[in-house]
């Protein structure tokens, strides 16, 4: 079971858990209030225990339709359709729409104002098997990590300032002058080779684990948000980056998604550019502290 912690005559006065955790002394994972610095009040997920805790659930990239290409529900890149007249589709990266819930951030993509309220340090991701309940994120999740070099820092304190300066746009830039920043991470659940083994032959070949690269570009000009554990170390980032912009131009619009083209050599075949079954049908939720 989650932690309710907080009495409903308690007043929500953090900003973050990172905030609950040390100014309330809260420590338990379970679902909290946050308030924004405009007075947003919104409920998320807070993990308190790893690696000294205080990490707040931000966003959750949910792959509803793999076979959906840029349509309904894939609000990371472009509900729209890919089209170069929409290069950052649905802008979600850099704008303040908010969307979903905590308790539902495994089956359907979540975006709270803690996304660009909140100034934190670092990044944490985990995946999630689609649709399991929020008491049993923990010990679904089959891959966690998270990066320890306080990154944010330098990017504005958030992947909303982060994305504005690098935006997750079609032809923003090439491959691989471009990149953001590649991050080195630590791992809380599975490692770096099982982190790897998640991808086809052909992206393991043409990557390094143990990183996020944000920002990631392909051959084609198309932007990526968030490389999943990895380093790209050639331009067919589409296989392992995701939270695509609206134009995808190779094989358009093959590869428009909020899972980009983890799909190209088939749906979670683990052959050739496709990635596994499991990585494919679980949502992606990223934490700020
Ligand atoms: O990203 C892979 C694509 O650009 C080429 O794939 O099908 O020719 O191996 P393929
Ligand atoms: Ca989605
Ligand atoms: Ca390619």
């Amino acid at each position: 079971n989650i932690c309710l912690c907080q009495r409903g005559r308690d007043p929500p006065t953090a900003r973050s858990c990172k905030e609950l955790k040390q100014k309330h002394k809260f420590n338990k994972d379970g679902l909290y209030f946050l308030r924004s610095a405009r007075g947003v009040v919104y409920q998320t997920y807070c993990d308190m225990t790893t690696a000294g805790g205080g990490w707040t659930l931000v966003a959750s990239v949910h792959e509803n339709n793999m076979y959906g290409k840029c349509t309904t529900g894939d609000r990371w890149s472009s509900q729209q359709g890919g089209n170069s007249n929409s290069p950052d589709g649905d802008g979600s990266w850099s704008n303040t729409v908010t969307f979903g819930t905590a308790e539902a951030a495994t089956s359907d993509d979540f975006k709270n104002p803690g996304y660009y309220d909140i100034t934190a340090e670092d990044v944490a991701v985990w995946h999630v098997p689609n649709n399991e309940r929020v008491d049993r994120w923990k010990q679904t999740s089959f891959l966690r990590y998270h990066t320890v070099t306080k990154f944010l820092s330098s990017y504005g304190g958030n992947l909303y300032s982060l994305f504005k300066q690098l935006p997750v746009k079609y032809n923003a830039g090439s491959c691989p002058a471009n990149h953001g920043p590649t991050v080195p991470v630590a791992y809380d659940v599975g490692d770096a080779t099982s982190n790897h083994n998640q991808f086809g032959p052909n992206v393991r070949a043409n990557s390094v684990p143990g990183f996020i690269t944000f920002r990631a570009i392909n051959n084609e000009r198309a932007a990526m948000a968030i490389c999943l554990g990895v380093k790209p170390t050639s331009c067919h980032t589409e296989h392992s980056c995701i939270g695509g912009c609206g134009y995808f131009p190779e094989a358009s619009p093959r590869q428009c998604g909020d899972f980009t083209s983890l799909d190209w050599d088939g749906y979670g075949t683990h052959a050739g550019w496709s990635a596994s079954k499991q990585i494919t049908e679980a949502a992606v939720l990223i934490f700020y502290r």
